[in-house]
């Protein structure tokens, strides 16, 4: 931190910041991590800079500091924290999840600024106005996502995975689905630039299935969070402008509400009414590898040490639904893509947590390597 900055945070804590800002205007610079190519949030080259480059810019303007932008990917969020604001690489992270459950050592959040959230993309011909309106419908889904786990656990819904949003919307163009449910920011974006706004995108609600996102600060710079909140606070028609101007889903979000179900009801559903789309991985029905003899199986410590106060060491845990020596009979040939699902996303709902920030893909499938040696 600069001589010129740290002098006035403490004067803004004992002055409240009369005058500095506007004197300084222009002169300090805010550093603002943001990923290089993460469209329609952000995006280092090109002629879009993404919402959140737009608004740190505004941000900066109503701090009279000049923006900096330190460009860092989040394909791994935590690890990009750790990189960047949390070693004091910028003073202002363009942005992570607001809810309480996201939380992250040494790091505070402002208060939420957007509303983001999957959305459900449809001809413009297609009245949808609840789950109920799906029935029947071919669906296209993200594998593994939210909307595929909680359609998956209803009866009546047909879905196809993809593994990317531009497949699924691929689909939809040629009629090979009906109906799409993808995460609105980025469907929006590509169906206003790529699709001529040629569908109907409409945000949802339920569990799981969006929230918000807020600015982070490292602790301790409550002075810049709160500087920032009431920014974005002022900010908002601009905020809102920015979303429609990268097609961000607007409008007033219809909820997807799920019936919770038995797991046995949800593992018949997951391998009887799943297609699953030829651009998957096949799946193979390799027969349960025998566990060696003796030596270390690799996922076991990982396993032991973080997965079994709630599945019981080895996985042998008395509570039915958390036995993992169970999974290929609950599960036939679907097991593992189950497993891995479930370890990467969890069942909020159930108590199950996600994984997929902690483990690398190379450790879970470790585990799921071990489980391989526990199916009985
Ligand atoms: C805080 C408790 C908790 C922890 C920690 C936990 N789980 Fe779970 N897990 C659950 C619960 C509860 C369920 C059952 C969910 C349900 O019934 O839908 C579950 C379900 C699962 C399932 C699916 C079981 C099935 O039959 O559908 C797998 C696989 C799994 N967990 C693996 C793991 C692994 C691997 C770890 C460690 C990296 C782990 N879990 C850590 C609570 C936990």
């Amino acid at each position: 931190m600069s001589i010129r900055r740290f002098a006035r945070r403490v004067l803004c804590t004992l002055a409240a910041c009369i005058a500095l800002g506007a004197t300084s205007a222009g002169a300090e610079p805010l550093r603002i991590c943001a990923d290089p190519d993460n469209l329609p949030f952000s995006k280092s080259e090109g002629p879009e800079k993404g919402l959140y480059v737009e608004l740190a810019r505004l941000v900066s303007q109503k701090l009279g500091e000049s923006p900096e932008f330190v460009w860092w990917l989040t394909y791994n969020q935590r690890k990009a924290l750790r990189n960047t604001i949390l070693q004091d690489g910028c003073d202002a992270y363009f942005a992570l999840p607001a809810n309480a459950d996201y939380r992250v050592r040494g790091l505070l959040k402002t208060k939420p600024f957007l509303d983001v959230s999957y959305a459900i993309v449809a001809p413009s011909v297609l009245p949808v106005s609840g789950l109920a309106d799906l029935r029947g419908k071919r669906i296209g889904v993200l594998h593994g996502s939210p909307p595929h786990i909680l359609l998956a656990a209803q009866q009546g819904y047909a879905t196809s995975s993809f593994r990317a949003n531009d497949e699924a919307l691929a689909a939809l163009e040629r009629g090979e689905v009906e109906v799409a449910i993808l995460w609105g920011p980025n469907a929006g974006y590509e169906n206003a630039r790529r699709h001529g706004g040629r569908w109907q995108v409409t945000p949802v609600t339920g569990e799981g299935l969006g929230g918000q996102v807020a600015v982070g600060v490292r602790r301790g710079q409550d002075e810049l969070a709160a500087r920032i909140d009431k920014a974005l606070a002022e900010l908002q028609p601009q905020i809102e402008e920015l979303a429609r101007k990268y097609g961000f889903p607007r409008g007033k979000p219809m909820p997807l509400v799920a019936r919770r179900v038995a797991p046995d009801a949800r593992s018949a559903n997951l391998s009887a009414g799943l297609t699953v789309h030829s651009s998957m991985v096949a799946r193979t029905n390799a027969p349960a590898a025998s566990a060696p003899a003796e030596g270390v199986i690799p996922g076991r410590t990982l396993f032991n040490n973080v997965c079994s106060h709630c599945h019981g060491t080895d996985g042998a845990s008395p509570v039915s639904e958390r036995d993992l020596r169970k999974l290929q009979r609950r599960y036939k040939d679907n097991w593992k893509d189950t497993a891995l699902t479930t370890i990467k996303n969890g069942r909020q709902d159930a108590g199950m947590p996600s994984w997929k920030a902690t483990y690398s893909d190379a450790q879970i499938e470790e585990v799921i390597g071990f489980l391989t040696t526990l199916q009985k």
